[in-house]
């Protein structure tokens, strides 16, 4: 529950304290991931797995930027240009709904939208809610906006979005619809079931009468999807890698990393598939614990799901929205839902 109590520019982190706060901050006090528990946990299945929000250190968070950089990796670019294409019927769309952005990436494309709405005669007064666990990279993002979209009221909503979330107490939202922004086909890295459960929570957030404007990457040819998950470069395979690199450091673990590595396979049920490789016969120190590696052995680092148009209005369904509309680029690579309940 969120308290309003919490709600004052004084929270608002010292570094952004040195201006005017333009940024209101409600911190629900996501509580920390336990890194060692779950991964250890991971490596004990019979299939060995490391839970990929545990790829995103800093390190991991800055590859990911680059992967999105890379001609392999069309999604990025892709979406954008789906977002660019078509700004001005979302914002139609949007109208003067609260606008509610399910984890504050770069913001690159949040501001395609804003401004469409800038743009837009139905959508004044405009309200951003940014939700993120990360709170640093949250307020930055959030003051940001604020310092370009003057005019602009910002939220920042330290969260953790995969839980239920209470919005009721945030001041600022008024009556308003809201419409929820989740880019990037993060969505595509759950499991189907998880996505509902997902979708299931974003709806009750929702309530009454929101929508849902949502990325998913599209089913297409192996021949497109394994290079853009395991790249010339290499950067595919240094993402998935620095985990290992990043429990040494903040577990003690003895992974040797160049004795690990990196596959990423379509399997035609219609999911990437991305493992790191054992190269030989080896045993980690995790504490107490020795895991042991037989050459071959695979530990499964992401999924990421590819569903055709058809396939996601089913699982959107399943969670209560219908679909709006939908916008794809020429080339079939991309898709951008507007769902509502
Ligand atoms: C964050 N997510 C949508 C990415 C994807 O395309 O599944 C994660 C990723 N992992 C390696 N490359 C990209």
């Amino acid at each position: 529950m969120v308290s309003p109590s919490l709600v004052s520019p004084s929270l608002v982190s010292p570094s952004l304290n040195s201006r005017p706060a333009q940024v209101q901050l409600y911190d629900l006090h996501p509580p920390l991931d336990d890194f060692r528990a779950e991964v250890l946990q991971g490596l004990r299945q019979p299939q060995k797995m490391i839970p990929p929000k545990f790829l995103y250190d800093k390190r991991g968070a800055a590859l990911f930027d680059l992967i999105c950089t890379l001609e392999e990796y069309y999604l990025t670019r892709t979406e954008m240009g789906i977002l660019q294409t078509h700004a001005a019927e979302m914002a139609n769309l949007i109208g003067d709904s609260v606008l509610m952005e399910f984890g504050s990436g770069s913001s690159q494309k949040i501001r395609i939208l804003l401004d469409a709405l800038s743009a837009n005669p139905l959508a004044s007064d405009p309200v951003y809610v940014g939700i993120d666990i990360s709170k640093q990279h949250l307020l930055e993002a959030c003051d940001r906006l604020t310092q370009d979209y003057p005019g602009l009221t910002a939220i920042a909503l330290c969260a953790d979005y995969t839980q239920p979330l209470e919005l009721s107490a945030i001041e600022g939202m008024g009556d308003r619809h809201k419409v929820a922004f989740f880019p990037g086909s993060s969505i595509g890295n759950l499991e189907p079931a998880e996505a509902v459960q997902f979708l299931q929570q974003v709806a009750a957030a929702l309530q009454p009468e929101g929508a849902l404007l949502i990325g998913v990457d599209l089913k297409k040819s192996k021949t497109i999807l394994e290079p853009a998950y395991d790249d010339a470069l290499g950067l595919s395979a240094a993402f998935a890698l620095n985990v290992l690199t990043r429990m040494n450091r903040e577990l003690g673990t003895n992974f040797v990393v160049q004795n690990f590595g990196y596959e990423a396979i379509y399997n035609p049920m219609g999911r990437i598939e991305m493992y790191l490789i054992s190269l030989q016969d080896q045993t980690v120190h995790f504490g107490e614990e020795e895991i042991a590696f037989t050459p071959g052995e695979r530990i499964r680092t992401e999924y990421s799901y590819k569903y055709d148009v058809e396939e996601f209005w089913a699982i959107a369904a399943s969670a209560g929205f219908q679909t709006k509309q939908v916008w794809t680029d020429p080339n079939q690579l991309f898709s951008l839902h507007y769902l509502h309940l």
